[in-house]
């Protein structure tokens, strides 16, 4: 491999490795920390070589295969298997689930965990636990997945969207106090592609305005806040455990509190709303559905919680890495962390593309471009607040007889316009989290591909 500093890279130009050593000795110590002489590994050479998509032989070779997921050991095997043995698959029945409830309480510092069927349903019982439900609104983020407004409106609540951060990609705070009125229940921010919404402003807004606040960290497993595990900072916090997740069972969720009372009412509603244990009632003590966690994804959740903190560290350093030099290409702005942010679980890699800086060449064929180089990459969320199936809310029998029908025609018109949601939904790049658990090549080959690809972007917008 041929090792090419940055600043005296030029191109065709062969220049003979330098081994780590020898960098420090021509550059100095501080140098080689700062990460400076590892910044360009991949030579000029590939850069300027003619891309995938016109004919020129793709950056990663058939050979080369992106890390792949889930990742399984031999633990997992025998753990699924006790469990099947045990005849005990069921989590009233078996030791599992509540010894993952208490390993993963226990790991993010929560007084409280409930392992529940999937991340929707984590969600739909925290709103059940807070008595969520007609007439009250939940502030969302349009940027996220359809479950966190789902779960709302299967309480017949309504979601009012924020804005999104153009730099962060998270809920814009700004946009949050002007959608407040008496009607506000909570805000559910969203901790975005495994990175962390601005908790900062979230609480402090949410105690000025005494309103709940319910943390979606259905894709942010680890990521912290000023040094505190996203989900143990507002009222309730939501995880999902589905196959795409950093944390994976197949499917799966959790939800953690330090409340005890939001605590016995969840567990209650996911238990088909059976009565809450010394509560002095039999039976059932209020209204639930079967929300519950196997033994069997329980098992899997402890054998892949071994791995967890190891592919945590490897994720935030590779895309540490990649930062570095994506950012150097024009055109290229890779999500920035909100302040207080001290640990991104990158469950998504996420920039904006800039078509100007790659002489007009959309999104789409810039994806096209760097898949035939052998990098897959998506475009990401389409605005959620302009989704066509809101438009059903202001038609459903059940909606129309709370709000009535001028109430929800404004609400639809309020909540139409988001406009830097739009710009992000236009802009985006996605790397999966699998790709960051490569080695540091894989990171050079998808900024090497990224250049690649913006100096012969003229040639394949004609292509
Ligand atoms: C932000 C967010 N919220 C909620 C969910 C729902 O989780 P699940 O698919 O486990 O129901 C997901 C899952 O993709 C998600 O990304």
């Amino acid at each position: 491999m041929v090792l090419v500093l940055e600043s005296e890279a030029k191109p065709n130009l062969m220049i003979k490795p330098f081994s780590r050593r020898q960098c420090v000795q021509k550059f100095g110590t501080a140098a080689s920390s700062l990460g400076l002489i590892s910044q360009t590994i991949v030579s000029a050479k590939a850069d300027e070589a003619k891309p995938a998509m016109l004919g020129g032989s793709p950056i990663r070779k058939k050979t080369d295969h992106w890390t792949k997921w889930p990742i399984i050991g031999e633990n997992d095997a025998r753990m699924i298997t006790d469990v099947l043995k045990s005849g005990l698959w069921n989590r009233l029945s078996g030791p599992i689930t509540p010894k993952f409830e208490a390993a993963w309480a226990a790991r993010l510092g929560a007084k409280h965990c409930l392992a529940t069927a999937n991340g929707t349903s984590a969600l739909i019982i925290a709103l059940a636990a807070m008595d969520i439900g007609p007439g009250d609104e939940v502030i969302i983020p349009p940027y996220t997945f359809a479950a966190t407004v789902n779960a709302v409106l299967l309480h017949h609540a309504l979601p009012i969207f924020s804005d999104t951060d153009l730099n962060t990609f998270q809920m814009d705070c700004n946009s949050i106090t002007s959608l407040i009125n008496a009607n506000t229940a909570a805000l559910m921010p969203v901790h975005l592609g495994g990175s962390v919404a601005d908790m900062g402003r979230i609480m402090q807004i949410a105690g000025d305005k005494k309103i709940k606040v319910i943390e979606d960290a259905c894709q942010s497993p680890l990521a912290e806040w000023k040094g505190r595990a996203v989900s143990t900072i507002g009222d309730i916090g939501c995880f999902s455990f589905q196959a795409s997740k950093n944390l994976n069972a197949g499917e799966g969720g959790a939800l953690l509190t330090n409340n005890s009372d939001y605590f016995e009412e969840a567990r209650s509603f996911h238990n088909n709303g059976r009565a809450k244990p010394n509560s002095g009632v039999s039976g059932y003590g209020r209204n639930g559905a079967n929300l519950r966690l196997t033994e069997f994804q329980s098992a899997i959740l402890l054998a892949q919680m071994e791995r967890l903190e190891k592919q945590s560290q490897t994720r935030e350093s590779n895309a540490k890495y990649l930062t570095e030099q994506l950012q150097a290409i024009p055109g290229i702005m890779p999500a920035k962390m909100v302040e207080g942010c001290t640990r991104n679980a990158y469950h998504l890699y996420m920039f904006r593309y800039n078509s100007q800086a790659f002489q007009g060449l959309p999104r789409e064929t810039f994806l096209k471009a760097l898949a035939a180089e052998g990098i897959p990459g998506s475009t990401g969320y389409s605005p959620l607040n302009k989704e066509p199936f809101l438009k059903v809310v202001t038609t459903n029998k059940g909606f129309l007889r709370i709000y009535g029908e001028k109430h929800l025609n404004d609400w639809y018109a309020k909540n139409a316009e988001r406009p830097a949601n739009d710009t992000i939904c236009k802009d985006a790049v996605w790397f999966t989290q699998n790709m960051l658990l490569g080695p540091r090549s894989d990171m050079d080959q998808i900024a090497s591909a990224i250049r690649r690809i913006q100096k012969h972007a003229g040639a394949l917008a004609k292509a």
